[in-house]
C-alpha cells in the first residue's frame, strides 16, 4: 500500500523548516497520484508474468531479472540513466546552477530525484540552507574518525563514519519509541536522508584533510552549494573549474537505478527497517569493491601506470592495444570499460569527456584516455565474451580530478558515494512510502537445480 492521508505526526521533536515542509507536501503529492497505480499493480496484475528465470540467471548473478522498484531512475542498456525520466543531458540543461556555472546541481537532482519535479532557484536555495543547518558532525563523530589510523583505506573511514552517525538516526529514535506508524516512516526516513547528505561531504572532506593535508581542516562555507562546498573543503585547488568538476561528479553519479551492487545493498538493508545510516553505510561497502565503485581508483591507476611505462612516448593505438592485451593476459579486468547493463557508451562518459575537451583537452591523461577509447574496445570485442566493450563513467572520473590536483586516487570512490547518497537515500523514502516489504529472494542448492534442469 502507498501510504496516503498522511498528517505530519505532532509529537516530532522540532519543527520542520519551509523547504521540508515544502519537499514533504511534494512527495506526498507524488505518491497520492501513484497510488492508484500501485493498488490497480498489486491487486489486478499481481499474477501477472513479468519474464521467466533460467538456470543461467541464477547462477549469473540474477543478471536481467526484473524484481524491484526503483521509483527515482531508470537505465537503458542503449540511452542510459534518466532521472525520473530525464537524460542527465535534461539534468544538466534543465537543472539550476551556481552563479556563472554551466553544470546543473546536483543536490537539485536530488530533489529530483524526490519529487520528479526540477527545483526552482529559490528551492535550491532553501534546500542548501537546510543542508547547511543539518551539516555539523557531533563531536563522538569526530573523535571517532579523527582516531583511525591514516592508513585505513578512506572508504573504510567513511563507512565507519556513517556508521558512528548512527544514532543520530530519527527514523531509529522514533521507532524505538514504539509510536511511530507505518504511514509515518517515509517521513522520518526523509529526516535522516537530509541529515545524512548534508553531513557525507562534510565527513568525506575530514577524511580526506586527515589522510592527506595532516589533518588540516577547511571549514564549510555556509553561502556556498552543496557541491561547491565539498570542493573547497577539499582544498586542492582555487580553481573555479573545479568546483564545476565535483558538481558534475557528484550530479552524474547520483543514481543509477536500484539493481546495482551499492543500490541494491543499500534498499536491502533498508528493507529490514534499518535506518538510512545503517542501509547506506553498507551500500558504501559494496561500492567499495572493485568491479563497482572502486573502478574509478583502479581506472586512474591502469592510466598512470600506463603513462609511466610510456617512458614519455606519445601514446599510440597500436601500443595502448598491446597494453590492453597484456592487461587482459595477465588475468585482469580493464577498469573503466564494461557494464553490467548498459551496452553502449555511458552518457555520464560522454558529459565527463566533452567537459575535458572544452576545458582541459591537452592534459597528457586525457590524451591517453582519448586514446584508450579508440584502442581498447577492439580488444574487448575480440575476447567474443564482453558484453559491452565501451567505456562507463570510471573512465574518466579520475582522470577530469586528477588535472585539478586531487591525484590521490584512493579517495575517488569517497567521492562517488558521497554522490550515490543522494540516490540510494531518495530510494529508501519511497521504498518506505511505498511501504515495500523486507526483501527475501528464495536461493536453491546446485542439487535442487540440477534436478530442476532434468525436469
Ligand atoms: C562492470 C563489469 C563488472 C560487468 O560485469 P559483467 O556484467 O559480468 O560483464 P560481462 O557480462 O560483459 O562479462 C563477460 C565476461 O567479460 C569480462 N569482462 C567484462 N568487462 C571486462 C573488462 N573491462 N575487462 C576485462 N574483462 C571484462 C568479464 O569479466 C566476464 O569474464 P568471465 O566470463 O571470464 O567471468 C565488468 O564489465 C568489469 O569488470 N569492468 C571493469 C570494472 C569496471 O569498470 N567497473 C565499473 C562499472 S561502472
Amino acid at each position: 500500500m502507498m501510504h496516503k492521508a498522511l498528517r505530519f505526526p505532532g509529537r516530532q521533536r522540532r519543527a520542520f523548516s519551509a523547504v521540508v515542509d515544502t519537499l514533504k507536501h511534494k512527495i506526498q503529492g507524488l505518491a497520492e497520484k501513484k497510488a492508484p497505480q500501485l493498488t490497480a499493480l498489486r491487486k489486478e496484475h499481481g499474477g501477472k508474468v513479468l519474464g521467466e528465470t533460467t538456470v543461467g540467471q541464477c547462477i549469473g548473478g540474477m543478471r536481467g531479472i526484473t524484481c524491484m522498484i526503483s521509483e527515482t531512475s531508470l537505465l537503458d542498456p542503449m540511452e542510459g540513466i534518466r532521472y525520473r525520466g530525464r537524460t542527465l543531458q535534461d539534468c544538466m540543461d534543465q537543472l539550476p546552477k551556481a552563479p556563472g556555472s554551466k553544470i546543473g546541481l546536483p543536490e537539485a537532482s536530488f530533489w529530483l530525484l524526490l519529487t520528479d519535479e526540477i527545483p526552482s532557484d529559490a528551492e535550491v536555495k532553501a534546500l542548501n540552507e537546510e543542508l547547511h543547518k543539518r551539516s555539523a558532525l557531533p563531536e563522538s563523530v569526530v573523535k571517532t574518525i579523527d582516531s583511525l589510523p591514516k592508513d585505513t583505506h578512506p572508504m573504510t573511514q567513511l563507512s565507519i563514519g556513517l556508521l558512528a552517525l548512527q544514532p543520530t538516526s530519527e527514523f531509529g529514535k522514533a521507532y524505538r519509541s514504539g509510536t511511530l506508524k507505518k504511514n509515518e516512516y517515509w517521513v522520518y526516513t526523509l529526516e535522516d536522508a537530509l541529515s545524512l547528505v548534508a553531513k557525507v561531504p562534510i565527513l568525506a572532506a575530514r577524511i580526506f584533510r586527515n589522510v592527506f593535508m595532516e589533518g588540516k581542516h577547511i571549514p564549510s562555507d555556509p553561502s556556498m552549494d552543496w557541491a561547491g562546498n565539498y570542493a573547497q573543503m577539499l582544498g586542492v585547488s582555487d580553481d573555479a573549474l573545479f568546483k564545476d568538476v565535483t558538481r558534475m561528479y557528484l550530479m552524474l553519479h547520483a543514481d543509477h537505478e536500484a539493481g546495482n551492487v551499492s543500490a541494491h545493498t543499500t534498499h536491502l538493508v533498508g528493507s529490514a527497517l534499518s535506518d538510512p545510516y545503517y542501509s547506506y553505510a553498507a551500500g558504501v561497502c559494496g561500492l567499495a569493491g572493485p568491479l563497482h565503485g572502486l573502478a574509478n581508483q583502479e581506472c586512474l591507476r591502469w592510466l598512470k601506470n600506463t603513462r609511466q611505462e610510456l617512458g614519455g612516448k606519445e601514446p599510440t593505438v597500436e601500443v595502448l592495444t598491446q597494453f590492453a592485451k597484456d592487461t587482459l593476459a595477465s588475468g585482469k579486468v580493464i577498469p573503466g570499460f564494461g557494464h553490467g547493463v548498459l551496452r553502449n557508451t555511458d552518457p555520464r562518459y560522454v558529459i565527463q569527456r566533452q567537459f575535458a575537451q572544452d576545458n582541459f583537452p591537452n592534459d597528457p591523461l586525457v590524451k591517453l584516455a582519448e586514446v584508450c577509447f579508440q584502442a581498447i574496445p577492439p580488444v574487448l570485442e575480440a575476447t567474443g565474451k564482453v558484453k559491452n566493450p565501451w567505456p562507463n563513467v570510471d573512465a574518466l572520473s579520475g582522470t577530469c580530478m586528477q588535472y585539478f590536483g586531487l591525484d590521490q586516487e584512493d579517495y575517488y570512490t569517497v567521492i562517488f558515494a558521497v554522490s550515490r547518497a543522494l540516490g540510494c537515500t531518495s530510494n529508501l523514502v519511497w521504498s518506505r512510502m511505498m511501504g515495500l516489504p523486507i526483501e527475501r529472494p528464495k536461493s536453491v542448492t546446485l542439487d535442487w537445480l540440477s534436478t530442476k534442469a532434468a525436469e
